[in-house]
């Protein structure tokens, strides 16, 4: 193919990715930016294949037959609560892509094969795929077993634990530097690039707790963009570069955001363990506690709710946990037949991925523009009547907000506490993500509904239609 209608058809695919990224910034423009993306990445392939003398499409045929129905299979039957261990297992997956291919290409090369750019440019790109390919591919493994609890659970800590990372890292430089030094003499290096690279990911991920996997696996996700840039500049190929860069760009910008919302940095996130020190000023849950919680029921609400003004609905990791979406839509339009306002308060980590509460109730049709982001929404909570917290806890937490010692001081918060009123709903006082108490449940005007979040939800709604 003429190397101008190739480059010209890598450009407008990355032009489409491009807008496809934009696209998914809002969820009105989600799907179509998916398509975009979709779109993009067909035309690349499609390019790709007809452009570099393919030998035979055997295998390539086989190879996609097989991934679109192992990818299909687990996307419809994977739960909404299992999506990072999903997304851990693609980035895995796309990162030992990356170091095959790079791999490949370098022993097509000792072996006598040409190579499109310069050999050292090839040579080093080979090694960055290599080492961050398979650093992505063992640490997204190791996340995708804490995320299910098979092993590792916890902070798997060692003395010295620093130290040992830090020689492999070097290890496999100098080995990348040596294969630098004779590509097609020291070649063979490269087995022993992806070895020593797959234990480090091991060692890197291993001892950061189950808990801040999400944000590592953001991480991995990025480290898959870098592979395959990489790996695009080993095969000089524009779109793979671009592609890469952009996985990568994003990922570590969504890193960014949730260590943010967190209030952690990326090293706390990576070198750090949850909470340190400022664990041991938490006070007690019986201190906070007692006396002070008022328990409520489904009718009391349901009387409460009757000709309300305003309503706000903070939904949190126990929604999904109970998959109270349906239920809380159908409350909600309840309310709204009967005039009152209600909107949804969306917490940036709320749950335990990015977008987890956007998504579910999108999933049970709950209009766009009744999802309100944290920072718009706060300022309505002082005059909202009623605020139900559904299966939140760290994103309402008022020490957040008023105690410097918390190990959460700083994290923004949802002020659900200013609302005339709160209704809590869980199933006990038991703490969340964070493992601290939660001063909100003690406040005056707070009412514990003590239950499953779907199954309270159906009570509200079977009290509301017998009063
Ligand atoms: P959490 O603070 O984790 O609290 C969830 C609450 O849901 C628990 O206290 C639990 O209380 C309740 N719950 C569980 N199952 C329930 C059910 N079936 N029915 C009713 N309630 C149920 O959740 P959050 O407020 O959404 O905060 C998210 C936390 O995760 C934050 O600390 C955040 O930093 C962290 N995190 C988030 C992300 C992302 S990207 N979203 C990533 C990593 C970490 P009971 O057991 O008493 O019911």
């Amino acid at each position: 193919m003429n190397p101008i209608v190739t480059n010209l058809a890598y450009l407008l695919a990355s032009v489409l990715f491009i807008f496809g990224l934009k696209g998914l910034t809002h969820p009105r423009t989600a799907v179509r930016g998916n398509r975009l993306g979709a779109f993009g990445m067909l035309i690349a392939i499609v390019v790709t294949l007809v452009d570099r003398n393919v030998m035979t499409y055997q295998w390539i045929i086989a190879g996609l037959a097989l991934g679109t129905v192992i990818g299909a299979v687990m996307a419809v039957k994977i739960e909404m609560t299992a999506m990072p261990e999903l997304v851990a297992v693609f980035n895995g997956f796309g990162g030992v892509a990356s170091a095959l291919v790079a791999g490949a290409e370098l022993f097509r090369y000792a072996h006598g094969g040409t190579v499109e750019v310069p050999v050292t440019q090839f040579a080093i790109a080979a090694g960055a795929s290599g080492l961050i390919g398979m650093v992505t591919f063992t640490g997204s493994m190791i996340a995708f077993i804490k995320l299910r609890g098979f092993a590792f659970s916890g902070n798997v800590k060692y003395p010295g634990d620093q130290v040992v990372k830090a020689l492999f890292a070097l290890a496999c430089l100098a080995l990348i530097v040596m294969i630098v030094g004779d590509p097609s003499g020291q070649y063979e290096l490269y087995w022993y690039v992806m070895l020593v690279s797959a234990v480090l990911g091991v060692l890197v991920v291993i001892p950061i707790g189950g808990a801040d996997m999400p944000v590592v696996i953001t991480l991995l996700n990025s480290y898959s963009g870098l592979a395959a840039a990489a790996t695009g500049f080993v095969l000089d190929n524009t779109v793979l570069i671009i592609a890469g860069s952009l996985v990568g760009a994003s990922g570590i910008i969504l890193t960014l955001i949730m260590c943010k919302a967190m209030n952690r940095s990326l090293n706390n996130v990576l070198f750090g363990t949850w909470g340190g020190d400022a664990m041991a000023s938490v006070p007690g849950a019986d201190e906070i506690y007692e006396g002070k919680i008022k328990a409520t029921s489904a009718e009391e609400v349901a009387m409460m709710l009757d000709g309300l003004s305003s309503v706000i609905i903070v939904p949190g990791y126990g929604l999904a946990v109970a998959q109270a979406q349906h239920a809380v839509r159908d409350l909600a339009n309840m309310l709204k037949a009967n005039g009152t306002d209600v909107k949804y308060a969306i917490h940036p980590v709320a749950g335990r991925m990015p977008g987890h509460m956007n998504v579910l109730l999108a999933e049970a049709d709950v209009p766009y523009d009744e999802l309100v982001e944290m920072d718009l929404i706060n300022p309505a909570f002082a005059q909202c009547d009623l605020a139900i917290v559904l299966g939140a806890n760290d994103v309402v937490n008022p020490s957040a907000r008023e105690d410097p010692t918390s190990p959460i001081a700083g994290m923004p918060i949802l002020d659900v506490d200013y609302a005339r009123t709160v209704v809590v709903i869980k199933r006990s006082l038991s703490p969340g993500f964070a493992g601290i108490p939660n001063p909100l449940f003690a406040k005056d005007n707070t009412l514990m509904f003590f239950g499953d979040a779907k199954q309270n939800m159906l009570d509200l709604i079977a009290a509301i239609k017998d009063a």
